[in-house]
């Protein structure tokens, strides 16, 4: 206790700089010093790296199975050119990669094992800070998540959007054009030859969607969080600045670790509301909601569902961004991207928040540029509607709640009285969508059941079902639709998302039928299903749970354990942190 000027038990003189966990590794001089530096040698690394510099782990999700992040070992190098200029020691490792295109039933269903990885190979390593590299919709949230339950200095820096998709001299976006054009192959106003040309045109680079769907909108909360630099969210995977920001961000990360400043001096309160409120601005992915309530529950950070409506009541959607509006994220880019849009909302925001920089967050984007003679992003004064956010609706259809995404909703059905016509599966409907004589019209509600956390299991981006067809080639491109399931945020329509409790473990969704009136209100936040309690009550009693055929692994672990969208989908032992303490030894 005579020299432990930090309260760590170091030992260390007073006056002299920190020692970091990993010099507990490679600081030794007996034998367990001797087999961790030994074999680090082996890779070429000389002497001067074991001398207690900053050793940053760069956490990457690149896979040639995740597309979307498939140019991250390249982007790598970027970043460990920064830590070495800034006298630190990267070592690159990979973590398990989760592609939203490729991976069943859902990538969701691997979110939580992601930040499993994440945080146990943080933990159990000789590392100091961390670069999360991230890219695809759940390497984000999967990534921080993890990192956040070991709480060391963090850095995000996402591989950035594809290029704009190009079709016959158009502009078309990821995930948005296919939803747009399958249902214009369904009623017959695009041909097979143009729909499979659409196919190849729309992923011609490296690079997440670049639309503004969950990938993007996940670039851009990190970036509010206050976890990324300043106007990175945005940059294009192939521009050469992201590779600038990139080398940025590996400098960084060692000042950072030499200012112990911890992911959750960061990440608090404060800096999820202006994530939120930054989220209405943009008219980002309902799949936030989740992403964000679980990364909070790591940290301990109180957020509930009902925050995500009440925060972004006075916000003003700003950014004109399919799926909800027009343009694409590398328009984004060059109208301004984040710091523009952030700078306008600066009166809605906390702008004392701290960020990676070492400033605020009002401090970072005081000199952001909106690019004038662009209708990308508007300026608070002329707002493509006020409070047009995610909405968060209760009643006896949703205890615990539900969300819908007002920007990508039809305005006439945001208040609708209708009959249920209800499917048990995604298959069940897949199987007559395009049956003429389905009894549905316009008026019709869809719902769509047993595809929440544990029905599915993982919950699937199903609830935005395909207009069936017989509508379809009437001209009717939206109905309500109401399920526990998730969307795409590429995806848009009057879609009521996230009902809980799910269906499968008892939620009110599994008693509607078929033929009886639902009713939304989504100005008074309702969503009712008009039958007498004692009717439902008859039905509770009646109903028996689904059998979920998941006897061992993953599948088994997250269906036992998984939280309910309300709460973001996290499985409930791993909510809060360990810390970064050192374990013992191995040898
Ligand atoms: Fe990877 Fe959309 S599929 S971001
Ligand atoms: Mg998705």
């Amino acid at each position: 206790a005579a020299h432990d000027p930090d309260g760590s038990g170091s030992g260390v003189a007073p006056g002299a700089p920190r020692p970091l966990r990993s010099h507990e590794w490679f600081g030794e001089s007996g034998r367990n010093g001797f087999i961790h530096r030994s074999w680090m040698k082996a890779q070429g690394f000389s002497e001067e790296v074991f001398d207690g510099r900053p050793v940053i782990g760069i956490c990457n999700t690149w896979s040639e199975l995740t597309p979307c992040n498939a140019h991250l070992r390249r982007l790598a190098e970027s970043v460990k050119r920064g830590v070495w200029q800034a006298g630190g020691f990267p070592v690159e490792f990979p973590v398990m990669s989760l592609g939203e295109t490729m991976l069943r039933p859902t990538a969701m269903l691997f979110r939580n094992l992601l930040s499993m990885d994440v945080e146990e190979s943080l933990r159990g390593n000789p590392v100091d800070g961390a670069v999360l590299l991230t890219g695809c919709d759940k390497t984000t949230p999967g990534s921080v998540m993890g990192a956040a339950s070991v709480d060391l200095p963090t850095l995000v820096v996402t591989g950035g959007p594809m290029l704009n998709g190009k079709f016959r001299g158009c502009d078309i976006g990821s995930g948005t054009a296919v939803w747009q054009f399958t249902q214009d192959l369904n009623a017959g106003r695009m041909s097979v030859e143009d729909y499979e040309a659409a196919e190849s045109g729309m992923s011609r680079s490296n690079g997440h969607c670049m639309t503004m769907g969950t990938a993007s909108t996940m670039a851009c909360m990190v970036e509010a969080l206050g976890l990324q630099l300043p106007g990175s969210a945005a940059v294009p995977a192939v521009d050469s600045r992201r590779y600038a920001i990139a080398q940025r961000a590996g400098q960084r990360i060692v000042a950072m670790v030499h200012e112990d400043l911890r992911m959750s001096r960061i990440v608090t309160r404060a800096s999820f509301a202006n994530a939120i409120r930054t989220n209405a601005a943009l008219g980002g992915s309902t799949n936030a909601v989740i992403h964000l309530l679980a990364i909070a529950g790591r940290l301990g950070v109180p957020l509930e569902l009902a925050d995500f409506d009440t925060w972004t009541a006075d916000v003003p959607w700003l950014v004109d961004l399919q799926p909800s509006g027009r343009f694409l994220m590398e328009d984004f880019y060059y109208a301004g991207g984040l710091p523009a849009v952030l700078r306008e909302l600066l009166p809605v925001l906390d702008r004392d928040a701290l960020t990676v920089t070492g400033k605020s967050i009002g401090e970072n984007v005081a000199g952001a540029v909106r690019t004038e003679g662009t209708e990308v992003i508007r300026p608070l004064a002329e707002p493509l509607a006020m409070g047009a956010g995610t909405a968060v609706l209760r009643g006896n259809l949703a205890p615990d709640g539900a969300v819908i995404k007002r920007s990508a909703a039809s305005p006439r059905l945001l208040r609708h009285r209708g009959r249920a016509l209800v499917f048990d599966s995604i298959e069940e409907y897949d199987a007559v969508v395009d049956d003429p004589g389905l009894d549905v019209d316009a008026d019709t509600v869809l719902v769509l059941r047993y595809a929440g956390p544990r029905g599915y299991p993982g919950m699937p981006e199903v609830g935005n079902l395909t207009i069936p067809r017989k509508l379809a080639e009437q001209g009717i491109d939206d109905l309500v639709r109401i399920s526990d399931a998730r969307m795409s945020g590429t995806a848009y329509g009057t879609v009521v998302l996230h009902a809980c409790p799910e269906a499968a473990v008892g939620g009110p969704l599994a008693l509607v039928r078929t033929g009886d009136w639902i009713e939304l209100d989504v100005e008074r936040r309702s969503l009712h299903l008009d039958v007498p309690d004692d009717e439902l009550d008859r039905r509770r009693a009646a109903w028996t749970p689904p059998h979920l055929p998941h006897d061992r692994g993953w599948a088994r672990l997250y269906v036992d354990r998984v939280l309910q969208a309300s709460e973001g989908c996290d499985l409930d032992f791993l909510v809060g942190g360990s810390g970064s303490a050192v374990a013992r030894q191995s040898h």
